[in-house]
């Protein structure tokens, strides 16, 4: 595989100047690449996604932060990839214990030096039994560990009132969690029936649900401190669709993140 070494692009969420800017001046495109790719594959992939936002630098478009979160097995050797490239390192689950004697398991100290990014409560997780109050913990490991949590929360039924089980999710997540301790919040919105299809949510279901995640935000402490993205089926056919919802500040992608031509295509779309 073939990775070139332009000067680097820089990572929008790694200089100073960002790290001072509301979170939500800030824009942010995910790649959530779920149980898929071998170790070759995956290489592969995190290196024509490398190339892929180089160029947009290159072209003189302003990047967003881009993180892809390939599976456990992948996170070094993507790593060693993207060191110190435009392109950042999330990890798709944690423990949410100190190390110790949890056969099988990855504590969020373990991941350091591995991720910058953590997924927390995505929800083929929930559907698999994992829990709020392990959710609630895995975000407080993850802070704690000085890692960066993406949690993702989500409506379970499109009849239902946008954002309320999101808020709930969202509320107990973060109900042990001291403002004062987080620097970054990332909170995806996924509804959950549009997650894995080919088409998003209905777009004033999922505005009216992230205004909502916003106000508990604000409320909590965290409003400067956090973003909202939008996940569930977002291709590059409708990607502007859900940026252009008020408070949306980028995408989680899913299939989508698999093929690097539509993934940077999402980031090139995403970038001022
Ligand atoms: P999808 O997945 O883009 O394949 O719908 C999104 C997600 O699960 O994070």
């Amino acid at each position: 595989m073939e990775v070139r070494f332009l000067s680097p692009a820089p990572r929008a969420s790694s200089t100073l100047e960002a790290g001072k800017a509301a979170k939500t001046d800030m824009k942010y495109v995910i790649g959530n690449w779920k149980m898929n790719t071998t170790v070759p594959e995956a290489v592969a992939l995190a290196g024509r996604v490398e190339d892929g936002v180089e160029d947009l630098f290159t072209s003189g478009k302003e990047l967003p932060t881009v993180v892809v979160c390939p599976p456990l097995t992948a996170l070094a050797p993507v790593g060693d990839v993207l060191k110190g490239r435009a392109v950042a390192v999330g990890a798709q689950n944690c423990h949410q214990d100190e190390p110790g004697a949890q056969t099988g398991e990855v504590a969020a100290s373990m991941l350091a030096g591995l991720a910058e990014y953590v997924l927390v409560g995505h929800s083929e997780r929930r559907v698999a039994g994992e829990t709020e109050s392990q959710v609630a913990a895995k975000l407080q490991a993850v802070v704690k560990a000085g890692l960066t949590p993406v949690l993702c929360v989500g409506d379970t039924e499109a009849e239902a009132a946008p954002g309320e089980e999101a808020v709930r999710q969202l509320q107990s997540a973060i109900a042990e969690v001291k403002a004062a301790d987080v620097e970054t919040l990332l909170v995806a919105y996924e509804p959950r029936w549009a997650i894995g299809g080919d088409h998003l949510a209905d777009v004033d279901h999922a505005a009216s649900a992230v205004a909502t995640l916003r106000a508990a935000l604000e409320v909590a402490g965290l409003g400067d401190k956090s973003a909202v993205l939008y996940g569930g089926s977002v291709t590059p056919d409708d990607v502007t669709y859900a940026t252009a919802i008020e408070g949306v500040s980028g995408v989680l992608v899913g299939h989508e993140s698999l093929e690097a031509t539509h993934f940077v295509s999402i980031v090139g779309q995403v970038a001022g």
